[in-house]
Formats: structure tokens, C-alpha cells, sequence
């Protein structure tokens, strides 16, 4: 079997990823009942950070231990590579160690270089590009709470960055209805809108965000400036129509669901009768990273 690398939605299967969603159900439902396995007993996970994070490093970290397995840390600037060891052979000798890589990294090609020189699973956990790991965390907590998303509306308004472009890739591969706001300047690269239409993605693109959310199932929203993404940044006045507070909420379905990856700006992307108020699921985002990345691991891994 070749290598299975968990680069984006778009490069893994339809199927793969629902056996993915699917299976991260079962490991949260026997978590909570008490139930451990240790399906990685023996297997290292290396973890690269090229960027801050929080729920991605402590989510993958739980994640393996909770699976028997165990991790590594590192981040770039206190490996060789920060002293200028190309990412291609940092992928050959880890490779030689380690079971599995997931990185965090600048530009996607860095993640794509890597992908190709190793010889064990690398995970995307997030490029300037994509973040698909929370994609995955963000369709089972839909999926919870919702049930099926297939033919549900989505609604994003914001940046078009990294979460939009994966959400992009998620709206094709779990074929759910994508309306996207986003002021002019900040648009989605248009690789992503392309590929999702190419795939059955069924999107609508408005300036509007009142628009974009009327009738929608959900609304998401992420940070105006990305991390690195600073030379990109647009002024507040810019963005702010595009902020999710109730006036905004009140466009959506009565029962929509309200969801962001955080970190949150509070006062800026979203407010807090929004982030804390009865339409959000922000924490069982965070917490699903735990569940679906444990599927990521175990169908890289193939336990
Ligand atoms: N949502 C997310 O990826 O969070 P971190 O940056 O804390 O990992
Ligand atoms: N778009 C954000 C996501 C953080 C998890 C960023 O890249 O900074």
C-alpha cells in the first residue's frame, strides 16, 4: 500500500474521509464510555511547528497518547532546518525515525516537499494555504449537532484565507452549499474555487453578508489577518460589515450554528452575544480536533 498522506480533502477520497468522520464518532463515543485501546503501542509522531498554536499541538499530542502512541516536538527554528537543512532531507531522516510527521508550516509547498521525501504519512496541520485538519473537526461537529451536512447550507464571511480554502475543498468532497462574503481584495485563491466546482462544489459569492447567511444551516467566520498573512492585513473598516454578531445571526436559520477555529478576536470577527450565545460551537470544534485527528492518525497509520 503506498503511503498515506494527509495533505488536503482535495487529495484524499470522498470515501476516506466519511470512513475518517465516521470512525472519529466511534473513538469520542468509546472515549467518553471509558473504553481505551492502544492501536499506535510504539508509534512516534514528529510534530513541526513553523507557527504558533494551541489546539492543533495539544489536540495531536492527546491525540496520540490516547491511541498508545507518542510524539516528538519540534519547531523549525531549533531544528537544522532553521539553519537552513533543506525540508527534503529533514523528510529522509525523519523518516528514519519516526512513524508519521504532521507540520505546521508557512507556504504549502513547504508541506508539499516534505510529503514527497518522506516515506512515512506527513499531515497538513496547517499552511498559508489550507488547514484541512479542521475542516474534518468542523464537519463531525456539524454532524453532531445537525446531522447529515449534505445539502445543508454553509455561509462564510470574512477573509478569504486558509479555512476558507479547505471549507472550499469540504463543500465538494461532504457536497453541502457554500456561500462565501468576502470584502473585494480579500478573495479565496481562485485554485480552490475551481477545484470545488470542478468536484460537484455548489457555491454562491456575494458582497453581501447578510445575503450570504440568509437561510444558512451555519455560519463560520476566522480571523481578519492569518498568522504570516500580516502583509495581506486590510483595515478594520474594511472588514467589519463582515463581523458576526446578532444582527448578522438574525439573517441566518433561527437554529443555525454558529462556528469559528479559533483563536478568536472577540470585538473584531465575531462578537461575545455571538462566540458565547446559544448558537455556537466553538468548544466542541476545538474538541472534535482530539476526536478527528485521531482518524487521521489511525487511517495514515492504518490501525
Ligand atoms: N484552530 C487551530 O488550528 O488552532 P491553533 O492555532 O491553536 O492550533
Ligand atoms: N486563518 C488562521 C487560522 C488559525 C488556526 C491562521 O492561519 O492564522
Amino acid at each position: 500500500m503506498s503511503v498515506r498522506h494527509f495533505t488536503d480533502l482535495s487529495t484524499v477520497s470522498e470515501g476516506d474521509l466519511r470512513v475518517m468522520l465516521d470512525d472519529a464518532v466511534v473513538r469520542k463515543a468509546r472515549l467518553k464510555a471509558g473504553e481505551r485501546t492502544r492501536p499506535l503501542e510504539g508509534k512516534v509522531l514528529a510534530m513541526i511547528f513553523d507557527k504558533p498554536s494551541t489546539r492543533t499541538r495539544v489536540s495531536f499530542d492527546v491525540g496520540m497518547r490516547q491511541l498508545g502512541g507518542e510524539t516528538i516536538m519540534l519547531t523549525g527554528t531549533e531544528m537544522q532546518l532553521g539553519r537552513s537543512e533543506t525540508i527534503a532531507d529533514t523528510a529522509k531522516v525523519l523518516s528514519r525515525y519516526v512513524d508519521a510527521i504532521m507540520i505546521r508550516t508557512t507556504s504549502h509547498e513547504r508541506l508539499l516537499e516534505l510529503t514527497e521525501n518522506a516515506t512515512v504519512p506527513v499531515i497538513n496541520g496547517l499552511t498559508d494555504d489550507t488547514h484541512p485538519c479542521q475542516l474534518m473537526a468542523d464537519i463531525m461537529t456539524f454532524e453532531e449537532h445537525r446531522g447529515p451536512v449534505a445539502g445543508k447550507t454553509i455561509a462564510w464571511t470574512g477573509d478569504g484565507n486558509n479555512v476558507l480554502h479547505s471549507l472550499l475543498e469540504a463543500s465538494a468532497r461532504f457536497r453541502f452549499n457554500l456561500n462565501v462574503a468576502v470584502p473585494e481584495g480579500s478573495e479565496p485563491a481562485q485554485k480552490h474555487i475551481d477545484w470545488s466546482k470542478a468536484h460537484g462544489g455548489k457555491l454562491h459569492f456575494t458582497r453581501s453578508p447578510e445575503e450570504a447567511v440568509e437561510q444558512a444551516d451555519c455560519v463560520v467566520t476566522d480571523c481578519w489577518v492569518s498568522m504570516g498573512q500580516e502583509h495581506r492585513a486590510r483595515g478594520h473598516n474594511v472588514f467589519s460589515p463582515y463581523q458576526v454578531n446578532a444582527k448578522l445571526m438574525a439573517h441566518a436559520k433561527p437554529d443555525a450554528l454558529f462556528m469559528h477555529c479559533l483563536p478568536a478576536h472577540r470585538g473584531e470577527e465575531v462578537t461575545d452575544e455571538v462566540i458565547d450565545g446559544p448558537h455556537s460551537v466553538v468548544f466542541d470544534e476545538a474538541e472534535n480536533r482530539l476526536h478527528a485527528q485521531k482518524a487521521v492518525l489511525a487511517w495514515c497509520l492504518g490501525a
